[in-house]
């Protein structure tokens, strides 16, 4: 007995699904309900626009199992993740990091949490939907018509005719005794599938398979030999087909790969040609007695000098140039028989000593004191010694030395 337009079924043959009452107010359905639930039918539900408070009770429903499924899905999550950790850590690849210890709970946390979260979000969804029956396409109350005001200002109860206590004119009473609106049979959907659509199951076959495809590939790599290089997604300069030292090379006939440099190579800005400044030498060898003219005596140049003499050279000549640097002291402190005083600048052999030859003692070192060439620029050798020189006129200075216009201040 159908009282409205229903869509298309065959409601004729189509067997009974059940019986669909119609209130137009929550306070009545849940009345019915109650009735409903004392009646003690177990197949039964009720459809409302909105959550009604109280409903759950009404109905009789037990609070879910729900939390208590998420609860050990979380717990598994967290024991997964901890566990997992401590293998690869510990187990499988123990690998010494600045000293720290293989297993530290504290700096395991983060991936602990976010497991405990993904495996409860995940069992969350998953358990929903199987405590459900979802997914569900296809629904008898569907085909209603009037059934459609449920999501507007109608409530609905329906009892499914496969209830045990299901009887055509006992139930039917039932709900003509809670006053509903509309009382209505409910055919089988005989015209939907309760199948997924078929784009919606192969949709989920192809993501399936694309989430596998990587795992897969990955495996195969793993398990498989080739000759090609492997696929660098942002190759830089991983693959340089550059030959490593000891390596044959097919190029060259005696199949060598390490080759000598070709006579005369220089690097760029490496060629060096001028004696005098590179090597405090004049043409024919001498050392030279003036500054090359790249270094002038210039008061920038000067305090360039006094700067890297203090960096370089005064933690052993001392800041005056006397040989008592904070690394002698120490030496010295020490009192072992090895150590070799750093030479006192100011001594004459040294005043008298040509810049060429101060340079090349900086440069390549003199009897016990090391070369300073690779750390200290050219153009700061000559500094230093710019700076030295001025050192060592200030313990050895002549009247000469004095402006004319202030000479009569010294006597
Ligand atoms: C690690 C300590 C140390 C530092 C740093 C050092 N020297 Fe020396 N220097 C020595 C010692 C020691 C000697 C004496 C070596 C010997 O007689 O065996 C010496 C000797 C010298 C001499 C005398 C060379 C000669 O012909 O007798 C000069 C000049 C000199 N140093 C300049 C410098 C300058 C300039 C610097 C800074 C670039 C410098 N030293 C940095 C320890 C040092």
């Amino acid at each position: 007995m159908s009282t409205d337009n229903d869509k298309a079924n065959d409601t004729g043959s189509a067997p009974l699904h059940g019986l669909l009452a119609e209130y137009d107010n929550p306070t009545a359905l849940v009345r019915a309900a109650e009735k409903v639930r004392d009646a003690q039918y177990e197949h039964w539900d009720t459809y409302t626009p909105f959550p009604i408070h109280g409903m759950d009770p009404a109905m009789g429903i037990k609070p879910t199992v729900l939390p208590w499924i998420v609860f050990w899905a979380g717990l598994t999550g967290c024991v997964v993740g901890v566990g997992f950790q401590y293998w690869t850590s510990v187990i499988d690849y123990p690998w010494v990091i600045s000293g720290k210890p293989f297993w530290s709970i504290a700096a395991n946390v983060p991936i602990a949490f976010e497991t405990t979260v993904l495996f409860s979000a995940l069992t969350t969804l998953g358990a929903m939907l199987a405590l459900n029956g979802l997914p569900h396409p296809s629904h008898p109350l569907d085909l209603k018509r009037r059934f459609a005001k449920v999501t507007d200002d109608r409530f609905f109860l329906l009892i499914e005719a496969r209830d045990k206590k299901f009887d055509a004119t006992d139930t039917r009473a039932l709900l003509e005794s809670t006053h509903p609106a509309v009382l209505d049979d409910v055919a089988e959907d005989r015209v939907t599938s309760d199948k997924l659509p078929t784009v919606i199951l192969g949709a989920l076959a192809v993501l399936t398979t694309l989430a596998i495809l990587p795992f897969a590939l990955a495996y195969k790599a793993r398990v498989s030999k080739s000759d090609q290089p492997r696929i660098h997604l942002v190759p830089n300069m991983d693959n340089q087909p550059h030959i490593k030292a000891q390596q044959e090379s097919p190029i060259f006939a005696d199949l060598r790969g390490m080759r000598g440099d070709v006579p005369g190579t220089v690097a760029q800005g490496n060629l060096q040609e001028d004696d005098h400044l590179y090597r405090g030498k004049l043409e024919g060898g001498a050392w030279a007695r003036t500054f090359p003219k790249e270094i002038a005596p210039s008061e920038q140049n000067m305090k360039r000098g006094e700067r890297e003499f203090g960096i370089f050279c005064a933690p052993c000549h001392g800041l005056s140039g006397h040989g008592d640097g904070m690394i002698h002291e120490r030496a010295a402190a020490l009192g072992q028989g090895t150590w070799v005083q750093p030479t006192n600048l100011h001594q004459d052999y040294l005043r008298q000593q040509p810049v060429g030859e101060l340079y090349n003692s900086i440069t390549h070192g003199v009897r016990n004191m090391p070369g300073y060439g690779h750390q200290v620029s050219v153009e700061d050798r000559w500094n230093i010694i710019l700076y030295m020189r001025a050192l060592q006129r200030s313990t050895a200075a002549a009247p000469t030395d004095v402006p004319e216009s202030e000479r009569g201040a010294l006597k």
